[in-house]
């Protein structure tokens, strides 16, 4: 049913919103099936961005509602601090088995921001543990999107998120990102030039000491800042560096593990082995908030042998780590990514998806395209004087004709439910293509 009665917006502080233009011109949904949202008026909006990265499986799948709707009824809550119920044990070991690799624990949290607390604290508590107490320092990169927390945000390489919240934590620094118009614009797939920008971590190990960090946590694919795709060659060259330097290397996976392209992670997909994976968003196809870290066999067994017998070996952790609702979420989700080939759809659809990506060339201010999988970057040229004022207008006039776009500044970002069609495909890039035409 679509309810056409709007609430008051003001008392309602949105995040990461221009709370006062939104308000006077605002975008409400109000239901939600498959790739489509409602909105107040009754209209029907392809979701080209699975809400924000995260309806892998399409909205309201049927058996995730169902398995959430059972388990609210049978068990709303339990805790996990020295308790547990059956939901977090069933999930962990599942989630194990589902990402190949050298995974072996799963740790709670409720957020991609709280799941890249969790591996940071993780990754400076494991050298401490193993005697290597001056290992604190923590690399991230410049464009780097780690969620909102203080660890997250200094990791983070968004100076726009970290100006107004004073000291951060010391010691952490930035690699540069790989993303340069000059050498990969138009890059279909992985760019070929700037796997050597790896080589700058070995330019951060000399400056404060290869004993000093603990970790470099970086997205494969970053999306935040506007799907920057990661050059040939370049997340081996920095496993290759960590390794060398006895770094614990974290990808964060929010937005790139569950199918996004194609496989159950970018690590699976680019063949590299992390030591911690950061997961949230499509863990339950977003129904219920839940984030969760995979840690590399050896992480845990090392906190189990450091720790005294009785002792608690990490304390850190959540209320609602390993909530029900949420464990049953991602069973069933899990369980709907297996039996409809959604990862593999993405391999089938990424060859078409890409085609009608670089199609846009030549298209009023298209200064870069880029996709992987089932993500796509639009890069248009900002209006003079006027950062990110074309990208808004751009999201505002796909939204008027049914289309759901994000953008970040004036970079359009596309990624889609798994389970869209070439139809749909088609019909999401018609869409964006009349807008840019029009587009001041
Ligand atoms: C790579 C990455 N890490 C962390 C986060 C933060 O997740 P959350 O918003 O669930 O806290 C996001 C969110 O978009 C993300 O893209």
């Amino acid at each position: 049913m679509v309810s056409p009665v709007v609430p008051p917006l003001d008392a309602f502080w949105m995040p990461f919103t221009n709370n006062r233009q939104f308000k006077t011109q605002p975008r409400l949904l109000v239901a939600a099936r498959g790739m489509y949202y409602t909105s107040t008026d009754g209209r029907q909006i392809l979701d080209g961005t699975a809400g924000l990265w995260c309806v892998n499986a399409g909205h309201c799948h049927p058996k995730i509602v169902e398995a959430v709707q059972r388990q609210v009824a049978e068990l709303d809550f339990a805790p996990t601090f020295r308790m547990g119920h059956p939901g977090p044990f069933a999930l962990a070991e599942r989630l194990v088995q589902f990402f190949p690799g050298e995974f072996d624990h799963v740790f709670y949290s409720n957020s991609g921001s709280e799941a890249v607390e969790t591996a940071l604290k993780m990754a400076i508590a494991y050298h401490q543990i193993r005697g290597d107490s001056q290992r604190t320092q923590l690399i991230g990169r410049m464009r780097g999107y780690h969620g909102v927390g203080f660890g997250g945000i200094s990791v983070g390489g968004i100076p726009a998120n970290r100006q107004l919240f004073g000291q951060l934590l010391p010691g952490s620094d930035h690699l540069p990102h790989t993303h340069d118009l000059a050498h990969n614009a138009f890059s279909r797939g992985q760019p070929a030039w700037g796997a050597h920008l790896a080589d700058e971590l070995e330019a951060l190990v000399a400056r404060h000491g290869a004993d000093m960090l603990a970790a470099v946590i970086v997205e494969p694919v970053a999306g935040s800042t506007g799907v920057l795709i990661p050059p040939v060659g370049y997340l081996e060259r920095l496993r290759a560096i960590c390794d060398r330097h006895g770094i614990l290397l974290i990808f964060d996976e929010v937005i790139t593990a569950f199918g996004r392209l194609g496989a159950s992670s970018a690590s699976e997909y680019f063949g590299i082995q992390p030591d911690l994976i950061t997961l949230a968003k499509g863990l339950t196809n977003a129904t219920v908030p839940m984030g969760a870290v995979l840690t590399r066999r050896g992480i845990y067994d090392a906190f189990m042998t450091a720790a005294a017998e009785g002792s608690i070996e990490l304390p850190h952790g959540y209320t609602y780590s390993g909530h029900p609702l949420a464990c049953a979420a991602a069973i069933a989700t899990l369980a709907v990514y297996e039996e409809e080939g959604l990862f593999a759809r993405v391999r089938d659809f990424a060859l078409h998806w890409q085609e009608r990506v670089h199609a846009l060339r030549g298209l009023p201010h298209v200064v870069d395209l880029r996709n992987l999988g089932a993500i796509a970057g639009i890069e248009l040229a900002p209006r003079p004087e006027q950062p990110g004022a074309r990208g808004s207008d751009c999201l505002q006039r796909c939204f008027e004709r049914g289309l759901l776009v994000r953008v970040t500044g004036d970079i359009v970002a596309l990624s889609p439910p798994l389970i869209i069609s070439r139809d749909e495909i088609d019909q999401l890039f018609d869409t964006l293509a009349d807008v840019l035409r029009l587009l001041p």
